[in-house]
């Protein structure tokens, strides 16, 4: 395999062709944009790095954010281009579409002008084993088609959407290298900071370079709690620190906070958070809560560093203590923002806006956080989980909207939630409003996928056995689509008989 230097020559080779044909094609046709972007973090991050670019350069754009990017939204955009003549931008989606975009624009409408900036798992290509389709695809869709596997670079850990828009940007223009930070937003949200202690690998840590190189970013040492949050309620609700007796409890957090001789109000009245803690406090901390672990648990105080100690992303033109200043509670803010009809404000805030938009932003949070909260609660105590041997699934009812059983069915996998069992893939269901579907959202722990689970081959598969003519897929470890109400028993039990194979075969 050709090294890490020569796979990345090829990718900047390949985006000089799209930008090329993309500069051709407004040159000669003199049209606006239309960028169609996902509604994650990463997706938000997308649309406003190219929206950002494309304003800089004095191109007027506008900017669609879509929950998927499903075949009929493809059939309505391929109608639009009759008349509009737009060029197209696809972001963060379009890889796992690459074939209805090809055949409904280029073959069916003969419109060549739009380009796809992904970094999921291309359409019909289970994983990224698959060497020699993707090779294909590369090779048939290079002129307009931009996706890491094509470079053997994951797409579901080394680089996102949001990493992709940026080398396309910087391919653009030089002057683009400061939307880097909004590229590793795009990052975190996707969660690829799974190097050592958080750390970013593979593309997006030369990403890091560039945001370090112009004084953008900078990485300390951290604990592994929110920075934003009180102590006590950042300790007792971690989703990835457990402390036997004091998880789930913010009072007995708060004395155990208190014994260690440290004042836990400031100035105000409020508890403070890690960020208004000085370096000594922080280690007296990190030392008792590695004592506290070691002696209840049992575990080697080494391992209990490699999570309790992390790489925090600090972004230093933003203000201290605000949610643009740590990229993980940046890409919070915007995953919250997508989730909850409020995309356009998400947009706003990662192009800059820091006025009206972030006000406003802050209250989308508190709903938001609301009815995560609210939907967990009902999930647990209405005992919603029901079971089949190889996967475990629930229904949104009237509680859960589609456009955050995905979010819950991730909490649910991914965080430390008592009595939830990990070792099968879980799939949401969730009601679209007036139409009779379900969204369908797949998520199963990398414990699993490490034991040959694939969610995106298996919700291909499942569809296909079910005889659904949608569009699916995503990364192994999460992975959507969407099934007719009356198919959802069928293609659950097919999705149980497709697991229990990929299990078989590893
Ligand atoms: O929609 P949901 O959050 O469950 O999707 C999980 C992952 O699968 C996301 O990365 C999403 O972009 C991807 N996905 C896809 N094609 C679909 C549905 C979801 O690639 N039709
Ligand atoms: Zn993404």
């Amino acid at each position: 395999m050709i090294n890490f230097k020569e796979r990345m020559e090829t990718l900047f080779g390949a985006i000089e062709i799209v930008k090329n044909n993309f500069l051709n094609s407004l040159k000669e046709k003199n049209s606006s944009i239309h960028i169609y972007t996902h509604l994650d973090a990463d997706g938000l991050s997308s649309g406003a790095i190219l929206g950002k670019a494309l304003f800089r350069e004095n191109i007027p754009f506008q900017i669609t954010v879509l929950r998927q990017l499903e075949k009929e939204e493809i059939t309505k955009i391929s109608e639009n281009i009759k008349e509009f003549k737009n060029f197209l931008f696809f972001s963060d989606f379009g890889s796992g579409q690459y074939l209805e975009l090809q055949s409904q624009l280029i073959l069916k409408e003969n419109y060549n002008s739009f380009i796809i900036l992904d970094h999921h798992l291309p359409q019909n290509v289970s994983s990224k084993e698959d060497i020699d389709l993707i090779e294909e695809i590369h090779k048939n869709s290079f002129q307009w088609h931009i996706n890491p596997y094509f470079f053997r670079v994951d797409g579901s850990l080394e680089i996102s959407g949001a990493g992709i828009c940026y080398l396309f940007a910087k391919s653009l223009n030089k002057k683009n290298t400061d939307l880097s930070s909004i590229a590793l937003v795009g990052a975190m949200g996707d969660i690829q900071n799974h190097g050592p202690n958080k750390s970013f690998l593979g593309i997006n840590s030369l990403i890091l370079e560039d945001a370090k190189s112009i004084g953008l970013i900078e990485i300390k040492n951290d604990l592994n709690f929110s920075s934003i949050k009180p102590l006590n309620e950042a300790i007792a609700y971690s989703k990835e620190i457990t402390l036997p007796g004091l998880t789930g409890d913010v009072n007995r957090t708060l004395i155990f906070l208190q014994t260690l001789g440290i004042l836990m109000e400031n100035s105000n009245g409020n508890i403070r958070t890690l960020n208004e803690l000085n370096q000594d406090e922080k280690q007296k901390i990190s030392t008792a809560i590695i004592e506290y672990i070691s002696t209840k648990l049992d575990v080697e105080p080494s391992e209990i560093v490699k999570k309790l100690i992390i790489n925090r992303y600090l972004l230093k033109n933003e203000l201290s203590g605000s949610e643009f200043h740590d990229l993980t509670e940046f890409s919070n803010l915007l995953n919250a923002c997508g989730r909850t009809n409020s995309a356009s404000l998400g947009i706003a805030i990662a192009m800059g806006d820091r006025k009206k938009a972030y006000q406003k932003s802050q209250e989308v949070q508190t709903n938001y956080k609301k009815s995560l909260f609210k939907s967990l609660a009902w999930i647990q105590d209405n005992q919603k989980i029901q079971h089949m041997e190889y996967i475990q699934y629930f229904f949104g009812e009237d509680v859960i909207p589609e456009n955050i059983i995905g979010t819950i069915a991730s909490m649910l996998v991914f965080e430390n939630l008592e009595g939830f069992d990990k070792s099968k893939p879980i799939f949401g269901l969730a009601k679209r409003e007036n139409e009779n579907v379900y969204k369908v959202s797949g998520r199963v722990h990398k414990k699993i996928v490490s034991k040959g689970v694939n969610l995106s081959q298996a919700i291909r598969e499942a569809c296909k056995l079910s005889n659904l003519d949608v569009l699916g897929g995503g990364h192994p470890p999460a992975a959507g689509t969407k099934i007719p109400i009356d198919k959802s028993e069928e293609f659950l039990e097919n999705c149980n008989i497709i697991i229990r194979n990929q299990l078989k075969k590893k």
